[in-house]
């Protein structure tokens, strides 16, 4: 709907910007304007002024400039109708009448919006009704609790293809609006039309306001339903709305109105892969969750996430089975993106276990599990790197400038200029100074890089080895001697927790410029890079009681006390074997593969690996 300049005009004189700015963060009168903190940025001192004469704002800072309608868009993440509708309600005008021809199309579309909720409130009662007990009980044993059910407005479809036909019909809808709110179907044998979603546990999909506009239903499992001896007959797990007057399947994301307004209250923004996975990211708390409805990502739905983000970098979480399937959907989805990349705006790849995906992750491993695949997550950059690296050696000029050559053909794709160069640059500078050095040895030659641990973190943090990961960690600091009969191990093992691992990396660093440094030093030194409280964490009765070789060496303590083979055993209980594997079998490893240090981390393995 289009809305005359003028009515926007009027608008703006209306209302004071300062006064609506100032209902959403604190500004302060500086002669003829006003200053705040810009609301867009972080910042201490205020670089954001505000003149109501000229009607605008500015922030000296970051640059937003805009007028009120721009201010509150921005600021309450509200399209332009959406800010225009709430201004003019606040300057007491009345929205323009559109003209009559989009007055009958609102008309028929609230007319669908009352069928589909008519639906909706039917169908979650069917869940209540004591013929479809079985039913609840696999909702309920999906984790889907009253609460959850309440918030996602679940249902159930009963097998009956009339039942809701009735229902809506007596409630005053007609087969033609049943059909085009795509409830209904015409059947092909000129028989009944009837009813689209039977037999199945009904997700409704809501709008950015909320409203009901289409559905998804699952088929129920095999011990409910016995799945039919005809091997040519096998229903689709999940159907979903085709496109209506109300439902845009390319543009809208399952949950997109909750995502929103949790993205706003500062939640990652998460895409994931189905209906199931959205809901337990929500029930775990990640409540800026959402998924596409049985399709790849399009790029209008790109957009839509960019839109959904109040922070200045715009990133959401891209989720994928890390099988192989997962690896090439998570390509196709960056073959889309590279093109709508924009200034501060991208998405990040993350990667489940083998054929978990977000749901059963946060069944088995928890929150903390689910995010640490989510803090595991890689860049664009990257993912493009370790998908064109992973498994390969690029020893000769050829080989790394025909990498180069793939990885500019994509980058290619990037329509926004400057951050294709970037790109270019980073592309450039990654394989000729950082990539595959010659390897030198086992022992470290002066000016070696660290060895850094994976990127990728494990997600399913077991108890015992995390003890484990603390004893080698600790035993070290508390025995700074040790690390040289380890060095070659201590950067190795997995490391469940991010911060720890972070210590671990610091740790090594600290030893390769000081190989000499005495307990004090090196604690003085953790300390001022913030990682007192993990070593609070380590550094006490709850790890030695596992390991005493891990507490700090008495002064005449005998030379025969073997550490070293104490921290090795501790270090193989650890099943480092697995990794090793891990990276000769290529992707996982990749996806650790891009840095220096993790290069010849990876070097090391397989040298390792090879001389065994
Ligand atoms: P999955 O097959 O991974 O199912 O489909 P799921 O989400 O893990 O569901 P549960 O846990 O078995 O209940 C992922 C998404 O792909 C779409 C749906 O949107 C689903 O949520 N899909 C899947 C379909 O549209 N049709 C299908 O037949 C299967
Ligand atoms: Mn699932």
């Amino acid at each position: 709907m289009s809305i005359p300049p003028r009515f926007l005009d009027e608008i703006r004189n209306r209302l004071t910007l300062s006064e609506i700015i100032g209902r959403r963060t604190t500004v302060q009168r500086a002669g003829r304007e006003f200053k705040a903190c810009c609301p867009f940025h972080k910042e201490k001192t205020p670089s954001f002024t505000i003149n109501d004469d000229k009607q605008f704002y500015h922030c000296f800072g970051c640059g937003a400039h805009g007028d009120v309608i721009g201010f509150v868009m921005q600021h309450d993440n509200l399209s332009f109708i959406d800010a225009v509708e709430m201004l003019s309600a606040e300057a007491g005008l009345e929205m323009p009448k559109p003209d009559p021809e989009a007055v009958k199309k609102a008309e028929k579309a609230k007319g669908l919006h009352e069928l589909m909720d008519e639906a909706t409130s039917w169908m979650e009662a069917q869940l209540d009704d004591p013929r479809n007990k079985d039913v609840l009980e696999y909702v309920n044993s999906r984790g889907l609790t009253e609460e959850v059910r309440a918030q996602f407005r679940i249902g159930f479809a009963p097998a009956d293809g009339q039942a809701m036909r009735k229902f809506l019909s007596q409630q005053g809808f007609t087969d033609a609006q049943m059909i085009e709110a795509g409830v209904l179907k015409k059947s092909s044998r000129g028989g009944d039309p009837y009813i689209f979603f039977r037999d199945r546990v009904m997700f409704p999909v809501a709008d950015r306001r909320g409203r009901v506009v289409a559905f998804g239903g699952r088929i129920l499992p095999d011990h409910l339903r016995p799945p039919q001896n005809d091997p040519n007959f096998k229903p689709p797990k999940y159907i979903n709305s085709s496109d209506t007057p109300l439902f845009d399947k390319g543009r809208m994301l399952y949950s997109e109105a909750k995502a929103r307004q949790a993205a706003r209250e500062g939640h990652t923004l998460i895409v994931t892969e189905g209906y199931m996975d959205v809901i337990a990211c929500h029930s775990a708390g990640f409540k800026a969750a959402v998924a596409p409805m049985g399709t790849a990502l399009t790029e209008e739905q790109i957009m839509n996430l960019w839109s959904m983000m109040v922070d200045e970098t715009k990133q959401p979480v891209l989720c994928f089975d890390g099988d192989n399937a997962g690896r090439s959907a998570a390509s196709r989805a960056c073959e889309r993106i590279l093109p709508l990349l924009q200034p501060n705006k991208t998405v990040r790849f993350a990667f489940l276990p083998d054929g978990e995906d977000p749901d059963s992750i946060l069944r088995s491993a928890g929150a903390s599990g689910f995010k640490n695949v989510l803090e595991g997550s890689l860049s664009l950059f990257d993912f493009l790197w370790a998908t064109h690296t992973a498994g390969r050696e690029f020893e000769t000029p050829e080989s790394r400038a025909g990498l180069g050559k793939t990885l500019n053909k994509l980058v290619n794709n990037i329509a926004d200029a400057d951050i294709q160069r970037h790109y270019r640059e980073l592309i450039r500078s990654k394989i000729s100074d950082s990539f595959f050095k010659p390897y030198t040895g086992k022992k470290k030659p002066q000016g070696r890089a660290p060895k850094t641990p994976p990127l990728r973190v494990q997600p399913v943090a077991n108890r015992k080895d995390l003890v484990a990961q603390k004893i080698l960690i600790a035993s070290v600091l508390n025995n700074p001697q040790l690390f040289e009969g380890v060095e070659e191990e201590f950067g190795l093992f997995g490391i469940s927790v991010p911060r720890l691992d972070a210590l671990r990396h610091k740790m090594i660093e600290i030893f390769h410029n000081e190989p000499d440094i005495d307990f004090d030093s090196i604690c003085t030194n953790l300390k001022t890079y913030g990682f007192s409280q993990e070593m609070d964490d380590i550094l006490n009765e709850s790890v030695y009681v596992h390991a005493a070789f891990a507490r700090k060496a008495p002064e005449n303590e005998a030379e025969s006390v073997d550490k070293r083979g104490q921290w090795m055993s501790v270090y193989e209980s650890l099943g480092v074997q697995t990794a090793q594997d891990e990276v000769l079998s290529g992707w996982k490893s990749a996806l650790e593969q891009s840095n220096e240090a993790q290069e010849d981390r990876l070097r090391d393995l397989i040298k390792i690996k090879s001389s065994e």
